[in-house]
């Protein structure tokens, strides 16, 4: 059997509640990626170009640090990937996590939660950072739905 990691971004709650729903369903390891600075109300104003979420999805170069590292990261087979949508695509955070380990031969499922876009070229993104992985592209669930629904789209990727 696959042993599984959720790793999450979450800066409201709503990719977090989803994450731990489906880290329930799966008995996976739940890891949430952690701004070592974290993000506060008005960092996350998108109306505001100069907020610190704006100038950093503005820079695709941008890596903002992450507060803790995942304990080994080499036991797993699958990392189910997941972030709200910022931009249209994964949030600058989710780049820093890419490139922070080595993922060769690991599955990278990556999932969303949006106010109503799409994935976008969130996975494509993901898949030219982190080195070695099969990423996959997933889906934007929202924020209520259930552990069966979280599990049988997770079965598809690791396996039953
Ligand atoms: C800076 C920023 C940019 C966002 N950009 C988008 C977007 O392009 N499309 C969209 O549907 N939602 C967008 N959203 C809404 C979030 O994706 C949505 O509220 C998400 O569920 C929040 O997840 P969280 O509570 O885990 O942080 C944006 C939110 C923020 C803070």
């Amino acid at each position: 059997m696959s042993k599984i990691l959720v790793a999450y971004f979450s800066a409201s709650g709503v990719t977090a509640k989803v994450a731990g729903n489906l880290a329930d369903a799966v008995g996976a390891d739940l890891y949430e990626i952690a701004p070592e600075v974290p993000y506060t109300k008005a960092d996350l104003n998108w109306m505001n170009k100069k907020s610190r979420s704006s100038v950093e999805m503005a820079d695709m170069s941008s890596r903002p640090a992450i507060a803790t590292k995942v304990d080994n990261m080499d036991q797993y087979d699958v990392i189910i990937l997941g972030f709200p949508i910022w931009w249209y695509r994964e949030p600058s955070i989710i780049d820093t996590f890419a490139e922070a380990y080595d993922f060769e031969g690991k599955t990278v499922v990556v999932f969303a939660t949006s106010g109503g876009s799409g994935l976008g070229d969130s996975a494509a993104n993901i898949k030219a950072l982190a080195a070695g992985a099969d990423v996959r592209n997933g889906e934007r669930f929202p924020g209520s739905t259930s552990q069966d629904k979280l599990r049988a789209w997770a079965e598809k990727y690791i396996g039953g």
